[in-house]
């Protein structure tokens, strides 16, 4: 049995825990109790899961009068929906002679234990956590927070006094789906690495409930009332299933037909890796992504490789350089000048260093708002409405382009597109639209993100993506030439940079140039 249960008179009668619910009350005994332990509770619809947030609070709040909980949904209006958390919360224990307190939201037990409600939707909210001290926090719906940086504020806010016997404990409700979906799968059951493909555990604990877990449910009046919606969904809601995602509203798999595999020869193409850049290790900033597309010669598009990682300039750059020797001199290195005074530094200090190398560098400055642009684009360009998102404007011809593709294979049943069918039975390189996907151990997490846009938190690849493929829609034929192999070089003097100085035989000491250089 789990602590502080039996004889609990803060959790009503009519509620005791079920099994499930009490394996999740004594998830955190033997751990140590000094540290917030992190649990996800449910996964599916109706497993009792907000009950059991109560449950917790309860626990440990009936046996110590100093005890302070904090229970959190995302914003106001769900945290003041009548039967949600703070709704329940009341009734269950008002009757019990707990003290209501409106304005702050707080509850105070007969016995002086405190358990607070709360909403964070903005790092603003941040503040309003700011000098608090609690030891426990509970998160319900918490796949509605697209980044984990509230939960992560949270956990600083879990605190106790030594010797104080109250364990901490950082707990989430939640089903798949929303969107933080990625970012609550990855640390509570798990992932793929983009880079390598491994897949890696979850750092935190996961104890999946479904509604056959909750008793107290009509199971089949609710299974009944979940027939009729998308089966993704229902595969979330009923099974609680992680790997089910909601269909994308830009990218979809199915849109990319068959994949292709590694080694397919896909004849003379045109190849761009682009990459939108970052430079920041920090575990929550954005991520440097490279995407190679090509476009094949009767014109359909396909991606062929995809990367991400976080990393400082230095290391960035240098990764870059690495990636590009890999993908070789055939592709031509996209990179995004990025805003603001340093951008063109930026670019030109890295370019040198590839076209030095050989490669043939492009670079874009993809427009994010009405700040960054240049006093006559101001003046020549259309006015941004507020809405208009950036990152979506550039994604919108790449998915246009992904379906139109999926319509001429024949692959959908709106046969009244006007191009549908048009490229039945064609293989890859007779298709004349469209973009496909190579099939390697990177393409489930690239597949995973762009699925998930524009909801979720993780943009970099879908950027990458979007910048690929505008680079090839306004150069369709690619090089006229292929890229100089050898850059015209001073001689070496101390003041030439050493990207810049002839590259010396090794044996002789002597440019391979045949100029011999004293
Ligand atoms: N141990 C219990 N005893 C009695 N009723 C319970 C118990 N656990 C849950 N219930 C009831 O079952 C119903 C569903 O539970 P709850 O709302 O906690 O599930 P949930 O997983 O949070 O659902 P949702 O996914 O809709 O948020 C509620 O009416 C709740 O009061
Ligand atoms: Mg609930």
């Amino acid at each position: 049995m789990p602590p502080f249960i039996v004889g609990n008179e803060y959790i009503p009668a009519d509620h005791a825990p079920h099994p499930k619910q009490c394996y999740a009350l004594r998830a955190h005994v033997g751990r140590n109790s000094e540290t917030p332990f992190e649990m996800l509770y449910g996964g599916a619809a109706g497993g009792g899961k907000s009950d059991f947030l109560l449950m917790a609070a309860a626990q440990y709040a009936w046996k110590y009068p100093h005890f302070r909980g904090v229970l959190i949904r995302r914003t106001h209006a769900e945290l003041a929906k009548s039967g949600a958390l703070m709704d329940r919360a009341r009734k269950w224990w008002l009757p019990l002679g707990a003290h209501w307190n409106g304005s702050d939201k707080v509850i105070t037990f007969p016995n002086g234990a405190t358990i607070e409600f709360g909403y964070h939707e903005h790092p603003k909210h941040d503040g309003q956590y700011q000098g608090g001290e609690w030891h426990f926090c509970g998160f319900d719906e918490l796949t509605h927070w697209p980044d984990p940086n509230a939960f992560e504020w949270l956990k600083t806010r879990l605190r106790k006094t030594d010797g104080d016997p109250i364990p901490l404990r950082l707990y989430g409700a939640s089903n798949p789906g929303g969107p933080g979906h990625t970012w609550v799968k990855e640390r509570f059951v798990g992932g793929r690495d983009i880079v390598t493909g491994a897949a890696f555990d979850a750092k935190s604990f996961y104890l999946p409930a479904t509604i056959d877990d909750n008793p107290s449910l009509n199971r089949e009046a609710y299974k009944e009332t979940l027939r009729d919606i998308h089966p993704t969904r229902r595969a979330q809601l009923l099974d609680g299933d992680w790997s089910a995602r909601e269909p994308g509203d830009y990218f979809r798999l199915e849109w990319f037909g068959p994949l292709l595999e590694e080694d397919r020869d896909l004849g003379e193409r045109v190849k761009i890796r682009w990459w939108d850049l970052a430079a920041s290790e920090r575990d929550d900033a954005a991520r440097t992504a490279g995407v190679l597309i090509s476009r094949l010669q009767a014109g359909v598009r396909v991606v062929e490789h995809a990367t991400a990682f976080r990393a400082t300039p230095g290391k960035r750059d240098g990764k870059i350089v690495a990636q590009a020797m890999v993908d070789g001199r055939a592709t031509i290195v996209g990179l995004e000048i990025e805003g603001g005074s340093g951008g063109p530094a930026q670019f030109e200090a890295l370019s040198k260093i590839l076209r030095a190398k050989g490669f043939r560098v492009v670079g874009a400055r993809p427009r994010a708002n009405e700040t960054d642009k240049t006093n006559i684009e101001k003046k020549t360009l259309a006015i941004n409405t507020p809405s208009d998102d950036s990152k979506m404007r550039r994604a919108a011809p790449v998915a246009s382009c992904l379906e139109r593709g999926y319509q001429r294979r024949g692959e959908c049943d709106q046969t009244d597109e006007p191009w549908w069918g048009d490229d039945v039975g064609n293989s890859v390189t007779s298709q004349r639209d469209g973009l496909r996907l190579v099939a390697g151990t990177w393409t489930q997490s690239y597949l995973d993100e762009l699925e998930g846009f524009p909801d979720q938190t993780l943009k970099d690849l879908v950027d990458a993506t979007s910048g690929a493929w505008s680079w090839l829609e306004s150069h369709p034929y690619g090089l006229r030439h292929a890229p100089a192999q050898e850059q015209k070089k001073p001689a070496t003097s101390h003041n030439v940079h050493p990207d810049d100085r002839p590259e010396l035989d090794e044996d002789t000491g002597r440019s391979t140039s045949g100029h011999w250089t004293p």
